[in-house]
């Protein structure tokens, strides 16, 4: 079993179809073993998304991750991080396969919906910047 950090992004939130989000996650088979609704600040948006600070991007996707809540979860399952990217599609909605979120929702490559942790060196740093040890019940 691997862990994975997901996150429902604000185009999702704002029209209310986190719901619609988590129906396809769990259809997937993986299971959500913590969530919550929160709001970034600018700082936290920073320091989640570091690792772009160089990027042109940087600025637009800390002002679009800061615009409204977002729903934070981790998800479990066998290969959770692969499973969660296949199913999540390209970075680039108009680009990935039929059937994954991001064709299904993502409104750009900015609002793209969802979040997923890119290698176990990721999703441990990002389920750990998010959630304690008590908050995750396997
Ligand atoms: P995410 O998987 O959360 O990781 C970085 C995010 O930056 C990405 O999804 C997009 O929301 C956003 N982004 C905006 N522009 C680009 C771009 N040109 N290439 C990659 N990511 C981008």
């Amino acid at each position: 079993m691997q862990r994975t950090l997901s996150i429902i992004k604000p185009d999702a939130v704002m029209r209310n179809i986190t719901g619609k989000v988590n129906a396809m996650i769990e259809d997937s088979g993986l299971r959500i073993v913590a969530q919550k609704r929160i709001r970034l600040t600018a700082a936290q948006a920073e320091e989640f998304y570091g690792e772009h600070k160089d990027k042109a991007f940087f600025g637009g996707l800390v002002e679009y991750m800061t615009s409204a809540p977002i729903v934070v979860q981790v998800l479990e399952g066998k290969d959770a991080i692969a499973h969660y990217r296949k199913i999540m599609g390209a970075t680039n909605p108009a680009v990935a396969d039929e059937g994954t979120i991001r064709k299904t929702f993502a409104l750009s490559i900015t609002q793209n919906t969802v979040h997923g942790s890119d290698s176990e060196e990721s999703a441990k740093r990002e389920v750990s910047f998010f959630f304690n040890h008590i908050e995750v019940v396997g």
